[in-house]
């Protein structure tokens, strides 16, 4: 099926507040323990860090809605330093609610409103306007995640060069998304299958975030086409990586792989 895309920001409060309290536990589970498994511990690593290794103990999360996932990580790595970005305040005052209800127990978790592209100039608020945009994030990263950002985006390489330019030498790189299903009527059977007793609003978003997704093809070359942007621009310390794309269960896609050294 053709790809239908969809807003990028989910900032409607009352589809934000639907999607955070939906049941992703399974999902969101499975995202942290496949995660941690590519991370490796002890994290942050051991100095000197093995080769290859990135240094620090900071992970990013593009696209982290409510935190579903930055919470997660935040919880399992208590020694790490996560950052949500989002564009939508929507999500990130939800996201500032949670963390509010156990005030002193996520000191290291920060949530920062970001609309990426990541330009030039430093986010409002952060630091200095023209400072190095990823400098005033406190990048770069030594992890860079992103759940279900992939297929809101009208342009994929938004995130390809956002994931390079956050992306500390040896650092960890985990993305997961949707897959777009090949007929309208599979993306009607998978919405069946996955979202039957979801309330209408993830019913309709869930199917048209199907629609909105990438396939696996063409998620390859989108990193074919960012790993040339990557090298004509000629400006960056390494080379691109060869990232692995795995299609997972009935409707997921992951691409995951280490940050050149
Ligand atoms: C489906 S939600 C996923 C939220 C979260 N990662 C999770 O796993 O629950 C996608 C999020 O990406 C955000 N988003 C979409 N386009 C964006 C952009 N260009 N910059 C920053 N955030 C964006 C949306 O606002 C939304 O919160």
């Amino acid at each position: 099926m053709e790809r239908i895309v969809e807003p990028e920001l989910m900032d409607d409060p009352l589809q934000a507040r639907a999607y955070a309290e939906a049941d992703f536990d399974r999902s969101d589970q499975a995202f942290t323990e496949r995660f941690l498994g590519l991370l490796g511990q002890p994290f942050p690593r051991p100095r000197p860090p093995a080769p290859g290794s990135a240094v620090g103990n900071g992970i990013v999360d593009l696209g982290c809605g409510p935190g579903n996932i930055s919470f997660r990580l935040a919880a399992a790595l208590p020694r790490a330093r996560v950052l949500g970005l989002d564009g939508a305040a929507s999500m990130l005052a939800l996201a500032a609610e949670r963390q509010q209800r156990h005030p002193g127990e996520w000191l290291q978790l920060h949530f920062l409103r970001v609309n990426l592209p990541l330009t030039g100039a430093a986010p409002a608020g952060v630091s200095p306007a023209g400072a190095d945009p990823v400098a005033a994030l406190g990048g770069p990263f030594a992890a860079v995640v992103s759940n279900s950002l992939l297929h809101h985006l009208h342009d994929p390489q938004v995130l390809w060069q956002a994931v390079g330019q956050l992306a500390a030498p040896g650092a960890t790189v985990y993305i997961k998304d949707l897959r777009r299903p090949a007929s309208a009527a599979a993306a009607d059977a998978l919405t069946e299958r996955h979202a039957a007793g979801a309330p209408a609003v993830l019913r309709r978003d869930f199917r048209a975030s199907l629609a909105a997704a990438f396939t696996a093809a063409e998620v390859e070359a989108q990193l074919a086409r960012a790993a040339q942007h990557w090298s004509e621009a000629g400006t960056h310390g390494t080379g691109w990586p060869a990232l692995t794309v795995a299609e997972v269960d009935d409707r997921y896609l992951e691409i995951h792989g280490r940050w050149p050294g």
